[in-house]
């Protein structure tokens, strides 16, 4: 029988990241269908950040493959990753406080494409009216995660809970098929961050798929359809969220680690 078409939006197979004598990723494997929201949960320095890094080209795996809606993107830079429909959010605020919140989000969408960059170059007039849409549909975009309030606002001047929605909209600007959320509610009070959840299955439902990297359990079990466990760079779990907090073994790295998260697995 033929192989039937790839349907996974991202697909990790054994990929590993050295720095110098620790492995920060082991031979992590695993597969992301359209759609969803996949979680990616573990202990402080089991490699979460370092695998995002890897899936969105900012570092080259030492070894294994990364596959981004059937194509092998292994290695490509950041921008060719960008053009193929990724994006993502820093778990450090990457806000430009030196401009507006709209001016924020344009440079997401400058990441798009470049066609629209020789387009501006070659048709005299044509980079004012494609200024004035960017303009527009940044502001759109502000609206959709919920700052409409901030439109007209300077980055310096807003609330850290609405700098992380601005992230959100940064990223969403390129009109990504899958985008990378690296802790989108650290530092958010209990019901900013369910807010964040509604935004995410939101999104999802658009047919962004979602990857998110998060410590705040309750929003993982309520948000994620799938939830894999990271521990010393390696996948320890990968389930369902019923499934990942009857696991038994995930408790016991959170335990080991982490007290108050691990409770928060247990009982989120
Ligand atoms: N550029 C780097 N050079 C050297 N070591 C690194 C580098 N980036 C990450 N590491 C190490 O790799 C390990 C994994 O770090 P990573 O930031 O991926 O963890 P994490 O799961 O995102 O943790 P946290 O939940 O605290 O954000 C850590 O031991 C970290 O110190
Ligand atoms: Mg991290």
């Amino acid at each position: 029988m033929a192989p039937g078409p790839d349907l996974t939006a991202l697909s990790v197979r054994g990929v590993s990241r050295r720095f110098g004598g620790l492995v920060a990723v082991d031979n992590a494997s695993l597969d992301v269908a359209p759609g969803v929201v996949q979680a990616i949960i573990g202990p402080n320095g089991a490699g979460k950040t370092t695998l995002f890094n890897l899936i969105s080209g900012l570092y080259r795996p030492t070894q294994g493959e990364v596959r981004l809606l059937g194509e092998d993107v292994t290695g490509l830079p950041p921008s060719a990753l960008a053009r193929r429909g990724l994006s993502r959010t820093f778990q450090n605020l990457q806000i430009f406080f030196n401009m507006t919140a709209v001016e924020n989000v344009m440079v997401g969408a400058h990441l798009r494409s470049d066609a629209r960059l020789w387009s501006a170059i070659f048709r005299p007039g044509a980079r004012a009216r494609q200024e004035r849409e960017a303009i527009r549909d940044a502001r759109r975009l502000m609206e959709e995660v919920g700052l409409g309030a901030y439109l007209d606002a300077d980055a310096a001047a807003m609330p850290y809970g609405a700098l992380k929605r601005l992230e959100i909209a940064r990223a969403l600007a390129s009109r990504p098929k899958l985008l990378l959320l690296d802790e989108p509610a650290a530092g958010l009070t209990p019901p900013e961050a369910r807010s964040i959840g509604t935004l995410m299955r939101r999104i999802a439902a658009d047919g962004v798929t979602i990857v998110l990297v998060e410590h705040n359990m309750r929003l993982v079990m309520g948000v994620s359809d799938r939830i894999v466990v990271l521990d010393r760079g390696r996948v320890l779990a990968d389930g369902r969220a019923d499934e990942i907090r009857a696991n038994s073994d995930v408790a016991r790295v959170y335990l080991g680690k982490r007290m108050r998260t691990a409770r928060a697995v247990v009982h989120a």
